[in-house]
């Protein structure tokens, strides 16, 4: 189904079962241990077995030798799989760091070998007894140093940088003025279930239990890798316990499970441990950002700056820290600019909000000081300087944007008024406090997703595509649309996700699974209704389904009905096929946070935590607030915790488990609330909804920075906003 934006309403639109808080269909099975995740898969296969990886103890350079006969005649041990048993590994098109295969080496932990025993302890027992020489070649693991030589990412013109008139002549212009460079660090998706898979082979066909976010990517990725045909390959991923955009593509447990269990001839099953996931995996690269701001007397921006720089393996992309900034705010005269610079670190990638999260962090603080010099209200001066079109591209306006509103209801909703502008004036005892505020943006990508709905004769209706649920609500939301599109209870709905036998849907990514997977659903439901309506002899135009029966004019049968002779199967997509360049596609929040910093310690405890979010149709509040509450507490790690730290003599991350890796725990997050504006964007997809859960991340981390800068007077511009830095 080709989407067509001017159709207007929709059964969707009723609202009895979409729209509605119900809980998780999951959280039951989640919470009670009866998920089955990857790793636990004891029952899909017989004579299950052990894989353990180890990785490169140098970052660059190669591998000259491995001896494996002590490992070899270690207890149990079934087969053992080696970097120098085959040449490199194809890497299908997503991913960018070597998987495995040949002795060239490229960070720090890249595989080099399995070892696949009858117990997990004894395939980690042998697995230390390999022996591996390396050489070593030079090598750059610094940021600092290496953004001297940053080679410039081409704009969409080519050249170094996108331009909207005259920067440089408006900016010395510009009656005041802002020139700061803000960091952010390399940080870690650092999801509860490792990266695990179970690989089987019968014959040539290769099956796959695994976590994975994205099925279809997952599926043809590894067919490349291995040098398979697409249809010899199934991907299976039920339940995922956490991704963050970590499992967004092919790692290392999945290649090593399947060569590992073709050499042993079983069933393998690999997680990754958590110091491995940290330096094998992807992370988010580390930020330099230099934030350039002019305005006129009135506060007005007329020349708006942002260059990032962010490093890399030679072929990884950049940290698009710039992205939002090309659209959040107003301004006659902008300059936009990446630059990359080659680093011999484990690859960056995907992590929630890619781009957005990082860039917010420094533009979000860029406008508050911006807001001091000016000695006007932040969320004043971010509401004068809001546009209702792309400020690259004006006349394009946004499908929806109401920050405006965001700001201003949260800012009633917060108390803002009871602020002081002036830093270091609040306290209560020993306990500086302040408030800081942030706007939240992040775009809502439209992309093509399948389902397939069947209809058995009870009127039971079974959803399959192989959309994922990473903790997102996914079983839940898709239920609730089959039910409004179907006219049943949600309890006369199956949904069944993650396999790759199922339709291809959007997957789990860019928080584009709801709106587009949800519309998916509909598109497939909408072709049920067809079939059923034709089955019964009634007019499709004029049926109406509900309280599990269709009914037209005075003709009314239970839905099952249809199905008598055998079950009504329709598969369809939403496409987008004419997505319309006119429409800029965004979601829209606004943060509000009170800090208390001890004025001994300078240890910060965030006080309370509101999100104001502006993101179409909420297709069930209880799921949504569960993204956006997580959200904000993965933007309070980003603010005062989260960084890995670079070993830059090494080239490896030191602190690779959850010991050193601070992330925030119930204790650091006493309150927190989440708004939705109550809206539809008729322009996003027949549900008229757009994504939130990364939305509810971007600007969450500016947002404590400011708040910290309100309660002392100390601006700290280097992520994250630890204690040693204001004291
Ligand atoms: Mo998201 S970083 O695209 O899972």
């Amino acid at each position: 189904m080709k989407f067509d934006r001017a159709a207007g309403q929709n059964p969707i639109d009723q609202l009895h079962v979409v729209g509605h808080p119900l809980d998780r269909i999951d959280g039951r099975f989640k919470t009670t241990g009866t998920a089955p995740y990857a790793y636990e898969r004891h029952d899909v296969v017989p004579h299950q077995a052990y894989g353990y990886i180890i990785g490169s103890a140098v970052a660059k350079g190669r591998v000259t030798r491995m001896d494996v006969a002590r490992a070899k005649a270690a207890p149990g041990v079934l087969a053992i799989v080696t970097t120098l048993d085959m040449p490199a590994l194809k890497n299908g098109p997503r991913n960018t760091a070597k998987l495995f295969g040949g002795p060239e080496i490229s960070h720090y932990h890249q595989a080099t070998a399995i070892v696949v025993a009858e117990t997990f302890e004894q395939a980690r027992a042998a697995a230390v007894q390999i022996e591996t020489d390396y050489g070593h070649d030079e090598s750059q693991f610094d940021l600092k140093q290496a953004q001297h030589g940053a080679r410039s990412v081409p704009a969409a013109d080519g050249s170094r940088a996108d331009r909207v008139g005259d920067f440089e002549k408006a900016f010395s212009a510009s009656a005041t003025r802002l020139d700061e460079t803000y960091t952010t660090p390399d940080q870690t998706h650092a999801m509860m279930e490792p990266h695990a898979t179970l690989a089987a082979w019968e014959g040539e066909k290769l099956t796959l239990w695994t976590s994975n976010q994205m099925i279809a990517w997952n599926r043809r990725d590894i067919a490349t890798t291995l040098g398979l045909s697409e249809d010899n390959v199934r991907v299976d991923s039920p339940y995922i316990g956490g991704g963050f955009g970590g499992k967004l593509f092919l790692r290392s447990d999945a290649v090593l499970a399947a060569l590992g269990a073709k050499a042993a001839g079983r069933p393998v099953k690999v997680a990754l441990t958590r110091p491995f996931i940290m330096n094998n995996t992807t992370h988010r690269s580390a930020t330099i950002q230099r934030i350039r701001i002019g305005t006129d007397r009135d506060g007005r921006i007329m020349a708006i700056a942002h260059e990032s720089t962010s490093g890399n393996l030679p072929h990884g992309r950049p940290e698009a820290a710039i992205d939002q900034t090309k659209l959040l705010y107003a301004g006659p005269n902008r300059l936009t600019a990446m630059r990359l610079a080659v680093l011999d670190l484990p690859e960056g990638n995907a992590m929630r909000a890619p781009g957005e999260a990082s860039g917010l962090m420094a533009l979000e603080i860029a406008m508050d000081e911006m807001a001091e010099r000016l000695r006007m209200d932040p969320v004043r001066f971010r509401i004068l300087n809001d546009t209702q079109v792309d400020p690259e591209k004006p006349g394009r306006p946004f499908s929806q944007r109401h920050l405006v509103e965001c700001l201003e209801h949260g800012a009633e909703k917060f108390g803002w008024s009871h602020r002081k502008a002036r830093p270091a004036s609040v306290r209560e005892g020993e306990w500086l406090i302040g408030m800081g505020v942030a706007a939240g943006f992040r775009n809502n990508l439209l992309t093509k997703s399948a389902a397939r709905v069947r209809l058995d004769s009870q009127g039971i209706v079974t959803v399959e595509t192989d959309m994922t649920d990473i903790g997102t609500g996914t079983y839940t939301i898709l239920a609730q649309t089959a039910a409004e599109m179907m006219g049943v209870s949600i309890d006369q709905v199956r949904v069944i996700l993650g396999d790759s036998d199922f339709p291809v849907s959007a997957g789990s990514g860019g928080q584009w699974g709801a709106n587009n997977s949800a519309a998916g659903v509909y598109a497939a439901c909408v072709k049920l209704r067809e079939s059923v309506a034709e089955k019964m002899g009634l007019p499709p135009a004029e049926a109406q389904f509900s309280g599990g029966n269709i009914h037209a004019g005075n003709s009314i049968f239970p839905l099952g009905q249809a199905a008598h002779e055998g079950e009504l199967v329709a598969e369809d997509a939403i496409e987008y096929a004419d997505v319309d360049k006119r429409y800029q596609q965004s979601t829209f929040a606004s943060h509000f946070v009170e800090v208390g910093v001890n004025g001994f310690t300078g240890e910060v405890r965030i006080r309370r935590m509101l999100a104001v979010c502006s993101a179409g149709r909420i297709l069930n509040p209880k799921t949504a607030r569960n993204q956006v509450i997580g959200a904000m507490t993965m933007g309070a790690g980003a603010a005062l915790m989260e960084e890995l730290a670079v070993d830059t003599g090494r080239g490896f991350f030191v602190n690779h488990d959850l010991a050193g890796y601070e992330v925030p725990v119930h204790a650091d997050i006493p309150h927190q609330e989440a708004i939705f504006l109550d809206e539809v964007d008729p322009l996003s997809s027949p549900m008229k909804a757009k994504g939130v859960g990364e939305l509810g991340l971007c600007g969450v981390a500016a947002a404590i920075a400011n708040a910290v800068y309100n309660a002392t007077a100390v601006r700290i511009r280097d992520y994250p906003v630890t204690l040693d830095k204001h004291l």
